[in-house]
């Protein structure tokens, strides 16, 4: 009889203790952690990386409570920057930080403009730190700039804002968005053309790597007789292409092309992410993923 007692007395403890949830150490959920991992492509271009910073002051001030991290998605950036001393984290190497500091959930903003290739390398490869043992409980990755239709009418909106104040009705604004010639995406820019056409019909979209060339913008401009195009960076940040191959002296330059055919050029070098309007779409879709822990 006595036997018995002391033996249910430590079953019952045993499962108190299994209720209580004691053995977490060993198979149990760790507390919630939540972070957020800003993923950008990155620029060697000190002055743009304003843009980037102007991101971060308005990431913190939106999630205040949570711990904010940055990667930058391109392998040669990361590169030179390390020559320079500076060691930037690949997205790989912050979620392993985030991983190995107990982080249990994490929103992955892409600061990409479009759905392109390296935003299905992000999502890709973000997604197995969720597969590991001891990986995330929930990563969710957010969708880049534009990614929808409201999307796009809301930066066209945006970017409307900023054309510089001296700008006159008959006065074209060209946009020079990156593009890419290997991924469906690139069409977006077209669509993004039709949106500000729709908007203002001086105003296009051409792409450096993409479709409609600046080449294919030309025979537009002749066609409205414009005399004065105002030439923006349609990327998060006014960097290499914008100040180069946009506003650069070379002759294979936007602005050096569009000289040779006539037309004066007034630049701006600033990109969508130096926009607020522009960064609270991306914070919308950020607060959208957040929003699932
Ligand atoms: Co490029």
């Amino acid at each position: 009889m006595k036997k018995r007692s002391l033996f249910e007395l430590v079953w019952l403890v045993c499962i108190f203790l299994v209720s209580t949830n004691c053995f977490a150490g060993h198979g149990g959920k760790p507390p919630m952690k939540k972070a957020i991992l800003l993923a950008a492509f990155g620029t060697t271009v000190p002055e743009a990386e304003k843009a980037l910073d102007n991101i971060d002051v308005m990431a913190r001030q939106e999630f205040p409570e949570v711990e904010i991290r940055w990667a930058y998605t391109s392998k040669i950036i990361r590169t030179k920057m390390a020559k320079q001393g500076r060691v930037l984290d690949s997205p790989e190497t912050a979620l392993a930080k985030l991983m190995d500091e107990g982080y249990t959930h994490v929103a992955v903003l892409p600061l990409h403009t479009i759905p392109g290739e390296e935003f299905h390398e992000l999502y890709q490869n973000a997604h197995l730190y969720e597969q590991m043992t001891g990986g995330f409980q929930q990563l969710l990755v957010a969708l880049p700039l534009l990614s929808s239709h409201q999307d796009m009418v809301s930066v066209a909106k945006a970017m409307m804002k900023h054309v510089p104040a001296d700008r006159k009705a008959d006065e074209a604004v060209l946009l020079m968005g990156h593009g890419t010639a290997h991924h469906p995406s690139d069409a977006i820019y077209l669509a993004m053309n039709q949106v500000f056409q729709e908007a203002d019909s001086n105003v296009f979209v051409g792409t450096v790597e993409g479709y409609p060339t600046v080449d294919d913008i030309l025979p537009k401009l002749r066609a409205k007789k414009i005399k004065q195009v105002y030439l923006m960076p349609f990327m998060a940040v006014a960097g290499d292409h914008a100040r180069n191959d946009m506003a650069g002296e070379e002759p294979d330059s936007w602005k050096s092309i569009l000289e040779k055919n006539g037309y004066t050029c007034q630049t701006v070098l600033k990109g969508t992410a130096d926009y607020p309007e522009v960064v609270k779409v991306w914070l919308d879709h950020l607060r959208s993923a957040y929003s699932h822990f």
